[in-house]
């Protein structure tokens, strides 16, 4: 889950690489480094902090070199502080490594590299790998030869780049990990992601499973890991602008792409799912597999495919279907992932895979990974999302499972919808303010709305650290009706559907306990119940969905800020989850 970047070419390394690293930022923020191969050797930067404090304090733009890599690290091994920060250099500092993942059997590496007499200056899985690769080199190796056999002995994931003193080469492979490679002129790139490397480049060549890539200012080749065989790619073009990845003026990326949704709904309402339906409409079984803000597309898919399709289909987390589905040759997996890098997500889709099932993925990120599980792919065409927090890919993927489910309807009415909502950000920031210093949330709903319920109190949790917990509005008195007590915000969908007066009932029995409620409705009644009303637009309830989760996540955005709380980087999150 951290961040990579490494360049090499004739421009000064170390100025591409601290820009390419602040793009990164989102995949990893408690530590940061990086190393220049420079006329005096490799020269090592790190510290713990953020990419602009650590590059501020140890003046990485002065480094000179033309050839280095860069890290932003979350950290798995090892607390944040400047020793587990990358790069990781081996014994005599002529290597640097920096990685992304997690090596399962370090401690047996590493303690064989202990006893031949190398010493760790770091408790991180990823230091061993610089010094597995000087001990290949000892044996007589040249460094590619050393780079192969030492990750042909790794298990685990990483996504690795990898610099050698005095070579104008950067190595790169990855496995379970992403990494992209940048092709340039004259310079080449490799990053986590695309978005760190548009500013130089939209043709990129995702690194594939057990693959490899040797990097110099004039080209790239490409080899399997297994073999060591030359691999030929076809590079991909891409139409990301850099701007899409900046802020373009908003306080936070958050608060850009919350916005950015009335833009990219239309983007994704125009997506060809032609192929994709002609995949649901041959299978006997779906399962729709996808975590957190994705899971909830996912219920999406099931409460609307049931509901207005007669159609059931499950509904499961990624981490979980491995123990509790049993999908075989005629089940339709269908894995919805923003980033298309999820490990849990990964690891369902090889179990389903294993079992016969056909995959259709429903992915942000043109060649990520869960692209080349699939059998069929659907891209959400939002663009770049940065803020951890998931807001228009979200928007996006409900967009998509509308189309996949209702090929014939018409949905131009969405992006007006989304517009509307987000008119509601006055008054939202208001009631931001009335919760900011609460300790619970809860959010109530029935039928469509319960999905949107978990989304909006998945997003508070998340980047405000307020206890929020989303249940169908019926749930209340089995249980959690014990928690509400004077003053207590429950937030109530309750839009004009068929389950309009079930909530009215629902929010009677908070009031009636002291409860604060809140509600999200197009009515009077409902709203004279409530505290505090939040008006949607008349429209059909099938659209409700997208009426009501954006003055959520706009919620969730003012109550971060009101508690002083950077919502793009809440503590102990990552933008894209490559560990299990
Ligand atoms: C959402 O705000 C979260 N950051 C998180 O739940 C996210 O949706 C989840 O990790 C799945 O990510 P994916 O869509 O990239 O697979």
């Amino acid at each position: 889950m951290c961040g990579i970047i490494g360049y090499v070419g004739g421009r000064k390394a170390s100025e591409i690489l601290y820009k390419g690293i602040r793009t990164l930022e989102y995949r990893g923020y408690d530590s940061v480094g990086m190393a220049i191969d420079t006329q005096k050797g490799i020269e090592v930067r790190k510290d713990k902090g953020s990419v602009d404090e650590v590059a501020a304090a140890m003046q990485f733009t002065s480094m000179d070199g033309s050839v280095g890599v860069s890290h932003s690290r979350w950290a798995t091994h090892g607390v944040p502080c400047k020793e587990n920060a990358h790069p990781h250099t081996d014994c005599t500092g002529k290597i640097a490594i920096v990685h992304n993942g997690v090596i399962e059997n370090y401690q047996e590496l590493g303690e064989a590299l202990a006893k031949k007499g190398h010493k760790f200056s770091s408790e991180t899985d990823s230091e061993i790998f610089a010094h597995m690769v000087e001990d290949e080199k000892k044996q007589g190796k040249d460094t590619f030869h050393a780079f192969l056999a030492s990750l042909n002995k790794l298990k685990g994931s990483f996504a690795i780049a990898l610099l050698a003193e005095g070579e104008r080469r950067i190595y790169a492979a990855r496995k379970n990990s992403p990494l992209v490679i940048g092709l340039g002129k004259g310079e080449n790139f490799a990053a986590s992601d695309m978005t760190a490397m548009l500013e130089h480049t939209k043709d990129f060549v995702p690194l594939g499973e057990m693959e490899c890539a040797v990097l110099e200012p004039g080209g790239v080749k490409f080899y399997s890991l297994l073999d060591g065989k030359e691999l030929k790619k076809t590079p991909m073009h891409v139409d990301w602008s850099p701007e899409m990845a900046e802020k373009g003026g908003y306080a936070h990326f958050m608060l850009k792409e919350i916005y950015d949704q009335k833009h990219f709904v239309y983007e994704s309402l125009a997506t060809d799912v032609s192929a994709a339906n002609a995949l649901i409409s041959k299978s006997r079984d779906i399962h729709i597999t996808a975590c957190g803000t994705s899971y909830h597309a996912a219920l999406m898919f099931k409460y609307l495919s049931s509901k207005y399709l007669g159609k059931t289909c499950d509904a499961v987390i990624a981490s979980e279907y491995p123990f509790i589905a049993s999908p075989d040759k005629d089940t339709l997996v269908i894995a919805i992932s923003q980033s298309g890098e999820t490990a849990d997500t990964m690891k369902a889709l090889e179990f389903a895979k294993e079992k016969g099932a056909k995959i259709l993925a429903l992915t942000n990120v043109v060649g990520s990974s869960i692209t080349r599980v699939a059998d069929e792919v659907v891209y959400l065409n939002s663009g770049p999302e940065v803020s951890v927090a998931a807001t228009k890919t979200f928007t996006s993927q409900l967009a998509v499972v509308y189309k996949l489910l209702f090929p014939g309807n018409d949905f131009s009415e969405i992006p007006k919808i989304i517009a509307d909502s987000l008119q509601k950000e006055v008054e939202i920031k208001k009631i931001a303010e009335m919760i900011k210093g609460k300790q619970d949330v809860f959010f109530i709903g029935r039928g469509l709305s319960v999905p949107i319920a978990m989304e909006g109190a998945l997003k508070l949790k998340e980047i405000s650290y307020i206890h929020a917990e989303a249940y169908p509005g019926g749930e209340l008195k089995h249980g959690p009706l014990s928690l509400i007590t004077e003053g207590v915000p429950v937030i109530a969908l309750a839009p004009s559907d068929d389950s309009v007066y079930k909530m009215l009932g629902n929010i009677r029995e908070v009031r009636a306990r002291g409860g604060f409620v809140i509600s999200l409705n197009n009515s009077s009644e409902i709203e004279k119940e409530s505290n505090v009303s939040i008006k949607l637009s008349s429209v059909d309830p099938m659209l409700h969905p997208f009426a009501m989760v954006v003055p959520l996540q706009l919620l969730a955005y003012y109550v971060s800020v009101a508690r002083g709380i950077n919502p793009d980087r809440p503590r102990n999150l990552a933008k894209s989850v490559t560990v299990e």
